[in-house]
């Protein structure tokens, strides 16, 4: 979703900023645009479309303060006049801002009688109003007097006319990072936008308000008191942001995936022990339900996540999405112990209900990729999933990691020893099998691309693997797609196959084979075009896609390779942007 950046230093910033936010274009965006210091003027800059176009009006100019910013619309249209940076009526302030601001109707209305608009946003409030309130105070205590007023989520960058030397910034809820280089500060809303400028770098806490110039960086919290800077060491090296040689980040992602298994070995294991904190594992140990919270894919990887659990240590757990979650009660146990999965940390779903738990002070454990999270920050315990930067919007190699993870953490807590670690050097060997195998995969793409509908079926582990096939097919290829437990479909779907629908079953489970080929065939008879992806051992040579066999539990993570590959090639075929499907973002920072 949005994304900011921000540079002072001795470099180029608007280089600096422009290339700031190519790093941040995998977060899904409408438009962009940038404002930078020129003489003794602030220039902006911005398009409808691609970070690419704003080169064209900013070709070879130095300066050495820039701000910039990529949005998902919310309050109006992606357009031009909507896009970011936005100036203040009197042409004082400008502003970027990543959020959304709740009360920006009532502030107006309060507030800004006297003042017109340019755009639909809410953004234009906030840099009026801090034009408004300057009249009578300094910059800071405009901006902080502001911070005061705003409801709902801001990371802003702010520039004053009147003061060319400094970038004032304020967050709240919207995630913000102030990275520190040899030369330069700059800003923005996650580390990937740092790279290449900044080694260290500080997350702001919320509500918080900084003063940033080349000398240095001075924060405070909202009533005015000097926070401390708090710097540590970038991690991300520039090579976990580069496509290398593949097409696309997704493919170069789906590939890493036989590595991101043996990785997580080597962090969690040492000999067939899992190393764990004892602390989490006794915590978790105690409780007397396991309530997993997470959104789409994570939500989708964290029902293996129970299933680990309930078999494994005998815990009851019940997995929630989060943005229901977060306007719901449910029946809380007496021991509850909450488990959050979230690639990015920074999910505005989970953090609202992150907080609602805190409150009541039960405890917290974050499973993620992105240590330097929001989630993170906000969690008892965490555990990193270590898959390495994941860019595509599609969410891949995480998927598996948390599966992985999850699995890791229940063998943790479990008295019962099992072979986990040699299944999962298995695993890691069958996903190289099938990638080898890519060719039957596209060849699938190619004849249900054009179908209006397709639909995945399964029972078990394999219908929560059609869950995930099914929302990687509708977010890059835009095709219609459901899933089925196979179970259901003469319960309703089934009434929507006509001839040449596609259905694809997905079956690696001894169990529900039998029954699952019957529902298959139910569809069969009533003119869809079948496709069987199964594990070796339970296949029959007419079958599409045969997978090694691994420990049953496991499967998942092999048979997702097949449906992630068929949903990548169907998105190539349609020459959709596969990296940056339309509408979506990357990190969901708005709730
Ligand atoms: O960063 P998170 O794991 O919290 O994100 C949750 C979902 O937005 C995410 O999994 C989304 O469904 C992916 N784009 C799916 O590929």
């Amino acid at each position: 979703m949005c994304g900011i950046v921000g540079y002072i230093g001795k470099e180029n910033a608007l280089k600096a900023v422009v290339e700031g936010l190519e790093k941040l274009e995998y977060r899904g965006y409408d438009s962009a645009g940038v404002a930078y210091k020129k003489g003794e003027d602030i220039l902006i800059c911005k398009e409808k479309g691609r970070v690419s176009d704003l080169k064209l009006c900013i070709l070879d100019t130095d300066s050495s303060l820039a701000i910039g910013h990529t949005r998902w619309a919310t309050h109006g249209e992606p357009n031009k006049r909507n896009a970011h940076p936005h100036c203040s009526m009197n042409g004082r302030f400008v502003i970027v801002h990543n959020g959304i601001i709740e009360n920006y109707q009532k502030l107006k209305f309060e507030y800004l009688s006297e003042y017109s608009f340019i755009s639909e946003t809410d953004t234009e409030i906030i840099v009026n109003l801090i034009e408004h309130f300057s009249i009578s105070l300094t910059t800071e205590e405009a901006i902080r007097k502001t911070m005061s007023l705003l409801e709902g989520s801001y990371a802003c960058l702010i520039l004053d006319q009147n003061d060319l030397e400094h970038i004032y910034c304020m967050k709240d809820k919207s995630p913000l990072l102030i990275g520190r280089g040899k030369s330069a500060v700059c800003f923005a809303s996650d580390i990937t936008g740092l790279i290449g400028y900044a080694e260290e770098y500080m997350p702001l806490e919320d509500k918080t308000f900084g003063v940033i110039s080349k000398e240095g960086i001075y924060l405070q919290d909202i009533i005015g008191i000097a926070i401390e800077n708090k710097f540590q060491k970038i991690a991300v090296q520039k090579e976990e942001i580069d496509k290398q040689t593949y097409d696309h980040f997704m493919l170069k992602e789906i590939y890493e995936q036989p590595m991101m298994v043996r990785n997580l070995i080597h962090h969690y294991f040492s000999k067939e022990e899992v190393n764990v904190s004892s602390k989490l594992i006794h915590h978790i140990r105690q409780s007397d339900k396991i309530n997993f919270v997470a959104c789409g894919s994570s939500m989708y990887a964290s029902y293996f996540a129970k299933y680990y659990m309930e078999k494994l240590c005998g815990i009851p757990c019940e997995v929630f999405c989060a943005s229901e979650l977060v306007y719901s009660t449910p029946l809380i146990s007496k021991r509850p112990f909450f488990i959050f999965f979230s690639q990015s940390g920074e999910t505005a779903d989970l953090i609202a209900v992150i907080k609602k738990i805190k409150k009541q002070r039960f405890p917290i454990l974050t499973i993620t990729n992105t240590i330097e999270s929001s989630m993170v920050r906000l969690s008892d315990y965490y555990l990193n999933i270590y898959a390495g930067k994941e860019i595509a919007v599609a969410s891949t190699k995480a998927y598996t990691a948390m599966i992985v993870t999850s699995a890791i953490l229940a063998r943790a807590v479990s008295k019962t020893k099992t072979n986990l670690k040699s299944n999962l050097k298995a695993v890691s060997l069958a996903m190289e099998k099938v990638l080898e195998n890519k060719e039957v995969c596209k060849g699938i793409a190619k004849e249900i691309i054009d179908q209006k509908d397709a639909f995945y079926i399964g029972r078990g582990i394999d219908y929560w693997t059609s869950l995930e096939a099914s929302l990687k097919l509708k977010e890059i290829a835009y095709i219609h797609t459901e899933a089925f437990s196979s179970g259901e479909l003469k319960h309703g779907p089934i009434a929507l196959i006509t001839k040449n629908t596609p259905v694809l079953a997905i079956i690696t489970q001894e169990g529900t084979n039998r029954i699952t080929r019957s529902n298959l065939e139910e569809t069969a008879s009533r003119g869809a075009k079948t496709y069987v992806i199964a594990s070796k051992g339970l296949s029959t040579p007419k079958d599409d896609v045969i997978i090694p066999n691994v420990a049953h539990y496991l499967s998942p993570l092999v048979s997702v390779l097949v449906v992630q590959l068929i949903a990548y090639y169907a998105a190539v075929l349609k020459h959709n942007d596969v990296d940056k499907p339309k509408n979506l973002a990357k990190s969901v920072t708005v709730e």
